[in-house]
């Protein structure tokens, strides 16, 4: 694969004014989401909900890629349209996740590596086969009393940088995410000294594995004070912490870098993207690959009457999609 057509799809997974919408929940992950709305987490119920979603009528004015899990690849819509058909026609890229999720890190209680490496050429080359254009491996790091540890960031930066190095040589963009969490009490300082090491690993373990970052996407988590800090901090402090952060840390080589939403609400995640973008020039475009803040307001309508409420629940994810979208742009109000 070359590295032209790697930049092509990595540069339209950023295309202004568009972000990716995360539908990549395991079948663990997303029957807690249904458990919560009263859904039974039956593959019929993911196949609909997941149509439900991807068949958004106008969905590829805002959204330029979806990132799937490997079951939701598979599917078709209730008439038997595959998935990946219906997202090229709307003008939406398929991704898929290929990580194997977190497992614990032997002799560091407390903390994780994610695992997935196994076997991963031969199922990129599948995932390529059923149209797939982008992958994406989740690294998770924890914040706490001696966490996280230099050998937590550095095993799941070499892997992620393994992950990477093997989606370039099978023609799929990799979108490399080193998820720094939100949860514990930390302050805003030490999420940005923790997310500035991480993001430094991540790089030198890219450069290392002649990864190429022309054809690279870099899922960032934003600079935050942890969930149960009592030192919260304003929208514009969260936005010039997170640039500075990705300006000392991140080449300005790299197509783009695209946040998740990390439990944040969905007005503070697309407040956040909008206030960085007003910020700007920045070296990068700046744009979201967000799933519970796309999907967690339409979730809770289809699930009252999946049955009946399915054009409304896709009018909600529009709507994200558009708010989001414009914060991309640095043009939304709320
Ligand atoms: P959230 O936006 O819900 O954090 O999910 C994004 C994602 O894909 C995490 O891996």
């Amino acid at each position: 694969m070359s590295i032209e057509q790697l930049a092509e799809t990595a540069q339209a997974m950023v295309a202004a004014g568009k972000g990716i919408i995360a539908i990549d929940e395991s079948n663990g992950t997303i029957g807690k989401r249904f458990e919560a709305v009263g859904v039974a987490n039956s593959e019929d119920n993911r196949r609909a909900y997941r149509e439900m979603l991807l068949t958004t009528p106008k969905l590829g004015e805002h959204i330029s890629g979806a990132i799937l899990f490997d079951e939701t690849l598979r599917q078709s819509t209730r008439d038997g349209v595959p998935f990946a058909r219906v997202m090229r026609n709307a003008g939406i890229i398929p991704g898929i996740k290929v990580d194997r999720g977190t497992h614990p890190l032997a002799g560091f209680p407390g903390e994780v590596v994610t695992e997935g490496l196994d076997g991963l050429r031969e199922r990129l080359r599948e995932y390529y086969r059923l149209g797939a254009r982008f992958a994406k491996w989740r690294a998770v790091i924890h914040i706490g009393e001696d966490m996280p540890s230099g050998t937590c960031i550095e095993v799941n930066t070499h892997a992620l940088a393994r992950y990477a190095a093997l989606c370039q040589e099978n023609g799929l963009v990799p979108m490399v995410e080193p998820e720094v969490l939100m949860d514990g009490d930390h302050d805003i300082e030490t999420c940005y000294e923790v997310t500035e090491v991480v993001l430094r690993s991540l790089f030198d373990a890219l450069y290392n594995q002649s990864v190429m970052l022309e054809g690279t996407i870099l899922k960032a988590s934003m600079v935050l004070p942890g969930k149960g800090c009592d030192e919260q901090v304003a929208v514009d402090e969260v936005a010039s912490s997170t640039l500075m952060c990705l300006k000392s840390a991140v080449p300005a080589i790299l197509p783009g870098i695209v946040f998740l939403s990390g439990g944040q609400s969905d007005e503070d995640a697309t407040a956040h993207l909008d206030a960085m973008n007003r910020m700007g020039p920045n070296p990068w475009p700046l744009s979201f690959s967000y799933g519970r803040a796309m999907q967690q307001a339409a979730l809770k309508l289809w699930a009252q009457d999946p049955a009946n409420n399915v054009a409304r629940a896709q009018e909600i994810v529009h709507a994200r999609a558009r708010d989001n979208g414009l914060a991309a742009l640095g043009e939304w109000t709320p």
